[in-house]
């Protein structure tokens, strides 16, 4: 792998375990001010010392994050679509050049595998990864799911491979039963979204069982910044993907900060 590339990655994916905790805050490219970032930088500042990388789109990037931050950036660059219209049918929506501008770590697109849009976001992630890789930016393929999709282990190793095989340097999915069948078919690192808002125990269960079934860590959004206790939430995550804690401790830890 260029060093360029590997250096970027290893910003993102900790060497020192291997792992990573993304915090994902690019909701607002398709969902407006969405209920816990309302106010990007509020939401974002408090955060920033525990998130392993950012996740966001170049508004929210130049707005709410001071440029004098050391976090990684990952940015989104897809989009082009809002809740109210046609999702899958994304396209690119910042240049590579913005990218190095932004001095970004990695860049990130959204696929539709089974869309009516399926071809357009697989030929732009091949584009994509194509220019990202003249200079050495790592991308993730974020495996979308419209409303219809089954999010099972099926259809998501399908979504993850497809990807990896278009040359994504990393995947991230959602977690599903079954999930080892995702990781073991996907010759890239992959990391899971946190999907909908739900009890931190639920949450710390989800990222616990995506690490030990071989995920590389969380991009996780909603179940962080949307808890009651985003801070504390997100020391707890670090402990189950960093630290190798059990759900139990972890919640000890969410309880204890809160
Ligand atoms: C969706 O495509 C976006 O990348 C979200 O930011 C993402 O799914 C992660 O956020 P959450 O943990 O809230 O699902």
């Amino acid at each position: 792998m260029d060093w360029g590339l590997k250096n970027r990655l290893s910003r993102i994916i900790k060497p020192d375990t291997g792992r990573t905790v993304m915090l994902a805050v690019d909701h607002g490219y398709f969902l407006g001010p969405t209920s816990g970032l309302e106010v990007p930088r509020k939401t974002i500042e408090p955060l920033i010392p525990y998130a392993d990388s950012l996740m966001l789109t170049r508004g929210v990037l130049r707005t709410s994050v001071p440029a004098e931050s050391s976090i990684p950036i990952v940015l989104r660059v897809s989009g082009g679509t809002s809740i109210l219209g046609t999702l899958s049918n994304e396209g690119i929506t910042t240049s590579i050049k913005e990218a190095l501008r932004l001095n970004v770590s990695g860049v990130a697109l959204s696929i539709f595998v089974g869309s009516p849009h399926e071809k357009e976001t697989l030929l732009g992630l091949s584009n994509l990864i194509n220019e990202a890789e003249e200079y050495g930016i790592p991308v993730l393929a974020v495996t979308a799911v419209g409303k219809d999709m089954a999010r099972d282990a099926r259809y998501l190793s399908l979504c993850c491979r497809i990807a990896a095989e278009l040359g994504a340097h990393f995947v991230k999915t959602y977690y599903c039963e079954e999930f080892e069948k995702v990781i073991e078919t996907c010759p890239v690192p992959v990391v899971i979204a946190g999907g909908k808002k739900t009890p931190e125990l639920d949450a710390l269960k989800l990222a616990y069982n995506a690490i030990n079934k071989g995920a590389v860590g969380v991009d996780m959004g909603r179940n962080i910044f949307q808890s009651e206790a985003p801070v504390a939430m997100i020391k707890a995550v670090r402990a189950i993907v960093h630290k190798g804690k059990s759900v139990e401790e972890a919640y000890e830890i969410f309880n204890k900060e809160k």
